[in-house]
Order: structure tokens, then C-alpha cells, then sequence
């Protein structure tokens, strides 16, 4: 496979061909992705919560983004690859900002990065975009905004939300980003959103009309997290389960002698061996 391009994503838009993303944050769950023949990997800032085990994403550093994306980018060799910028690392000023985005860029091997918001910070994307930065939008909820926004619920309900974010869309879009991610919006607006934008809308709770979908990892394929899925979340498998009763059989056979056998053991000539110890 060819690597997947800004390009390519536009041309997978216009040709109506559906983009898969999902996030991976380490080299060997980043190179299953990719034989598996996944478009683009998001670094995603909700490894916060899936590896770091907060209870959000606002502890999460840059230095934290830039660790996971240099695993995932050495695993991975046609995948597009993008990576959150973490909470308040582009809120500041903009030579900030153009510096933890290059550190994504130049530290983390990544081609482009991700950032929460609407018009508020189209200055910040503008000047991304400008140094030859890629930038990918996130509207909708916004998860590190979580405490202002007061809980994990749908976006857009209203007609003045709704307004708001079809033109945080737009904003986005003219600042120059090549896509936006719609989190947890209703599926007509999500629809409409996709329809007036010429550039990809990848979709995470915001029903099948998006260009493409994303879900994380964890969620993906019942790797711990939560009890109780969410209702956008479709689990594809239970690595979990898998992993625990794994282990179980690994403490079993510790602890009844039958790991490890024969076959895992090194032995000397007998003769050697009775020379030495009787
Ligand atoms: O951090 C993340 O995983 C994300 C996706 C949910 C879009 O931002
Ligand atoms: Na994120």
C-alpha cells in the first residue's frame, strides 16, 4: 500500500470512499493496525484515561503525546498518523503553540496533530497550517473542555448549538485544517456538517453519514475500560478476557510446577552434571 496522504484523505471524500481511524498509542498495537489495514492512527490524548488510568484527559502532557507517537510512528510505515496536542499547549502564545506542534512533528514522527475547538482558536490552526503543519479539527464534545461543557453528553441539541457548531465547522475549514473530527453530535447534524464541508469529517458518536469513523482502541476491542460500552461504541472483540485468562493458566501452571516444562529448560550432558553436583 501506498502511504496515505492529506491528499489521499481528500480524494477518499470526493470518491465517497468511508476513512477508518482508531487510536493506538504503543509500536505493537500501532503495527497491528496497520496490517490490518487501518487509514489513519490517532495518538489520541485519551490515553489518558485508557493508559495513564486519569479521569481525564487534562493531566496528560505534551511530553506524554510525544512518548506514545514515537512508538506508534516506528511501527508504522503507510498509516497517517495524528497526534492530539494536549490541553493548554495551544492556548498560549502562538510561538508556543508553532513549538508543541513542531515537537509532535520532530520529536514524535507524527504528520499531523489534533486540537479541540471552534473559531476561538482559528488563529492558532492558521499559523499551524502556515509552517506546513497539517491540522485536524475536533468540535462537538471536547473532551478536555469537559469541566467547562459539565459532562459526557450530545452536542448541537439546540438550534443555536447547532448554528454554532456548523460555523465553528466553516471556521475550521477556512483556517485550513484537512479534517474534523465531530464528537458526539446527532446524526442529522453530523450529516449536514459533512455535506457543507468539502474537507473529510471522521465521525466518533455522530452516526454513519461522516466520511470517516474513529473509536479507541481500548473500546474497539474490550481491552479494560469500561463495564458498560458506550451506546457508539461497537466492540469488535474482548482482548480483555483474553489477556486475564492468559494470565490465570500462566499463575495456575506457576503454582501447580507445570511451567516451565522440558521444553522450556536448559540441561548440561548428565555425565557433566554428575561430575559436578553427584
Ligand atoms: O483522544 C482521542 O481518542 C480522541 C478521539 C476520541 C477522537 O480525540
Ligand atoms: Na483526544
Amino acid at each position: 500500500r501506498k502511504p496515505i496522504t492529506t491528499a489521499k484523505l481528500q480524494k477518499m471524500k470526493q470518491d465517497r470512499v468511508p476513512i477508518s481511524m482508531m487510536t493506538a498509542y504503543d509500536y505493537p498495537s500501532a503495527m497491528l493496525a496497520e496490517q490490518a489495514g487501518i487509514d489513519m492512527i490517532l495518538v489520541g490524548d485519551s490515553l489518558g484515561n485508557v493508559v495513564l488510568g486519569y479521569d481525564s484527559t487534562i493531566p496528560v502532557t505534551l511530553n506524554d503525546m510525544i512518548y506514545h507517537s514515537k512508538a506508534v510512528t516506528r511501527a508504522v510505515k503507510t498509516t497517517f498518523v495524528v497526534t492530539d496536542l494536549p490541553f493548554m499547549t495551544y492556548h498560549g502564545s502562538i510561538d508556543e503553540t508553532l513549538k508543541n506542534a513542531a515537537r509532535l512533528m520532530q520529536e514524535g514522527h507524527s504528520k499531523a496533530v489534533k486540537m479541540e475547538g471552534g473559531t476561538e482558536i482559528v488563529p492558532a490552526v492558521k499559523a499551524l497550517v502556515q509552517a506546513g503543519i497539517p491540522v485536524m479539527g475536533h468540535i462537538g464534545l471536547t473532551p478536555q473542555s469537559i469541566h467547562q461543557i459539565g459532562g459526557y453528553k450530545i452536542q448541537g441539541k439546540t438550534p443555536a448549538a447547532a448554528q454554532k457548531l456548523m460555523d465553528d465547522a466553516k471556521a475550521l475549514e477556512e483556517a485550513g485544517v484537512f479534517a474534523i473530527v465531530l464528537e458526539l453530535v446527532t446524526d442529522q447534524l453530523a450529516a449536514h456538517v459533512t455535506e457543507q464541508l468539502s474537507i473529510p469529517t471522521i465521525g466518533i458518536g455522530a452516526g454513519a453519514s461522516c466520511d470517516g469513523q474513529v473509536l479507541v482502541f481500548h473500546d474497539l476491542l474490550g481491552y479494560g475500560g469500561e463495564l458498560h460500552p458506550k451506546r457508539f461504541v461497537k466492540q469488535y472483540a474482548s482482548i480483555g478476557e483474553l489477556i486475564r485468562s492468559g494470565i490465570r493458566q500462566y499463575v495456575d501452571e506457576v503454582k501447580g510446577r507445570r511451567f516451565p516444562a522440558q521444553e522450556h529448560t536448559f540441561r548440561m550432558e548428565e555425565e557433566f552434571a554428575a561430575s559436578l553436583y553427584g
